[in-house]
């Protein structure tokens, strides 16, 4: 994909296929192989398509591009759109747009809303399976990546018009209820009785107490065991003391939600007992289920173990018991199904840790086998790295305990507010409270998101507040500082929308260089859609903020000449709602001062 306006690419894309019909006559396809100038002294574009026609045509490469170059002057569409085409070394063309042409797509994204961005007409729901914390046990830093990524994607896919389900797979089902409920039943009753008698701290601590006595206690065993039984088996005093402490946990879930802005549809993992026997069913149907040590399983293709046999996904274990696995496929076969029982989804993206992408992998792989997904869907594991301590660590209190979000994010907010009653100190400003309160929250909390999503997800990321909150660097601070500075042309008199009519014209190489980098953000948004990287849209906005603090740094804006001040400003209005939209896609809220 070229870094262009689409409607610039498209028309270039289709001069460029006609300009070599020669080609065809002897045989063989044209393809121009457009690619950005590796110079911006080549001009905007090259073609090398010239050069692997060269042999099967029996003719030099510079000859062909000549040809081509010939073709391209004499269209009309052509070059109302580029300049002459120029050819250079072996022939290679270089191709620079038309700088009217340019404007033109400037000026009709300045009354746009959408920035340039089409919306997509054919819209099958997409399903995004994000955050997905355990009940009764702390949400930890992998899925606050998670929830911050998958909260991106889903943003990204819904202004595209994709309708998106946000999923919150939680997990809510499965042995661990057993032994909890057995040990609150000894050490803490009330707690499945009454509705708040215990936080989400106490149920943790409980649970690992459970889970130690499990370990060691045979009885203890046994009764859980007896305990899940009652439980899946619909006990009402069971499924009562189970609801209980899934209330419990999501109401911790949920402040951390709302304080960073998430909005997510809870469907655990026991939404899919119902459709659990279903699962076994069509996978005894299609022949896939193999009974292999009393347990159901399908074998793997291409996937196998040390000792070189195919590793199986276990479906149903030896004790008739189902298992996570189970139940991804069940909530596979639900998502692709059709109404009622069914989403009708056409993409299904996951979001979690790369430590589960052989699961993923696995239960993908048995899903297509068993024929669950329908024509062109697409099944989607986005992984990501480990968050680590800036010691390379797993991230760690300082006690070596596990960091609570909940703390994390109080004290990104608590160090924001530290740094800004600094800078104003040193600025000799006076803000009141509610001012500071809102900005230290916005930037601290923009900050952890932004440190994420700025990372290649893939790799494994050392959190650090310094960095993160720095106002230098590819940063939140640097990038929302980048929007109050256009806020602050406003506040001084730039009226911001003097260009919304009117033809715009450019002069200095910084104005061409923002007006091209503005140009590449509808490019940049279907990257994102695609390749599931919020990174890229973080890079883009981080290169559009330098390229603009550069333009606003050596080309006067408000003591420009009177036939060059609307057109610069159209400029700041416009990088304004760039970073502004691109931030709304990242989950980030601007400021108009900071
Ligand atoms: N609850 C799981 C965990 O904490 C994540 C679930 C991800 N989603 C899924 N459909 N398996 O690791």
């Amino acid at each position: 994909m070229l870094r262009i306006a689409h409607s610039l690419e498209n028309q270039l894309r289709d001069a460029m296929q006609r300009a070599f019909p020669e080609a065809a006559a002897a045989g063989q396809a044209f393809d121009p192989q457009l690619a950005p100038a590796s110079k911006p002294e080549f001009g905007d574009f090259q073609a090398n398509g010239a050069l692997p026609l060269a042999k099967p045509l029996g003719q030099p490469p510079r000859k062909i591009a000549e040809a081509v170059v010939e073709q391209l002057k004499a269209d009309a569409a052509f070059m109302a759109l580029c300049q002459e085409p120029q050819i250079a070394g072996p022939g290679f063309i270089n191709i620079t747009l038309q700088p009217e042409r340019l404007a033109a797509e400037v000026q009709q994204r300045l009354g746009d809303p959408r920035l340039g961005v089409p919306a997509v007409e054919q819209a099958a729901p997409v399903v995004v399976d994000f955050s997905s914390p355990n009940i009764a046990k702390e949400m930890h830093v992998g899925h606050l990546r998670s929830t911050i990524i998958g909260d991106s994607l889903a943003r990204v896919l819904e202004f595209r018009g994709h309708p998106v389900l946000r999923l919150n797979h939680v997990g809510d089902w499965g042995t661990q209820f057993g032994m909890l409920i057995t040990h609150l039943k000894q050490v803490a009753p009330e707690a499945l009785e009454t509705a708040d008698a215990v936080d989400l701290g106490d149920l943790v601590a409980f649970y690992r107490e459970a889970k130690k006595r499990f370990d060691e206690d045979e009885a203890f065993q046994t009764t859980s065991r007896e305990e899940v039984v009652k439980l899946q088996g619909g006990d009402p005093v069971s499924l009562k003391a189970w609801g209980l402490l899934c209330d419990q946990s999501r109401r911790e879930f949920q402040k951390i939600y709302d304080r960073l802005d998430i909005r997510l549809s809870e469907r655990g993992e026991s939404f899919y007992n119902p459709y659990l026997e279903g699962v076994v069913r069509d996978l005894e149907a299609t022949g896939l289920l193999v009974v292999d040590d009393g347990a159901g399983c399908v074998f793997l293709e291409g996937v196998s173990g040390k000792d070189g046999k195919p590793l199986p996904v276990i479906v149903q274990k030896s004790d008739g018991g189902f298992n996570y696995a189970t139940t991804d496929l069940a909530a596979i076969r639900y998502r692709f199904g059709s109404a009622p029982d069914g989403d009708g989804a056409r993409r299904v993206v996951y979001v979690t840790d790369a430590g589960q992408a052989n699961h993923f992998a696995g239960v993908f792989q048995v899903a297509r086998r068993a024929g669950w997904l329908p024509e062109g869907a697409r099944l989607e594991h986005v992984p990501f790295g480990l968050v680590q301590g800036e010691d390379g660590k797993k991230l760690k209190t300082r006690a070596g305990d596990t960091v609570r979000l909940r703390d994390l994010l109080d004290e990104a907010v608590e160090r924001s507010e530290a740094d800004l009653r600094r800078r104003l100190e040193e600025e000799d400003r006076s803000e009141d409270e509610p001012f500071i309160e809102h900005v230290a929250t916005t930037v601290g909390l923009a900050a952890v998101k932004y440190a994420d999503l700025s990372q290649n997800r893939i790799t494994n990321y050392q959190f650090s507040f310094d960095r993160m909150l720095a106002l230098q660097g590819n940063t939140a601070p640097y990038l929302l500082y980048a929007v109050v500075r256009i806020a602050g042309i406003a506040r001084k008199g730039g009226d911001l929308d003097a260009a919304a009519t009117g033809a715009l014209q450019f002069s200095e190489p910084q104005e061409w260089a923002l007006v091209r980098e503005l140009l590449k953000f509808d490019a940049v948004v279907a990257e994102v859609e695609e390749e599931l990287l919020p990174n890229r849209l973080c890079t883009y906005l981080f290169e559009l903020s330098q390229v603009f603090n550069r333009f606003y740094d050596q080309v006067p804006v408000l003591k420009a000449e009177p036939d060059a001040l609307p057109s610069r400003l159209a400029l700041c209005r416009l990088t304004a709602d760039t970073l502004k939209l691109g931030l709304g896609l990242l989950g980030i809220p601007t400021l108009d001062r900071m």
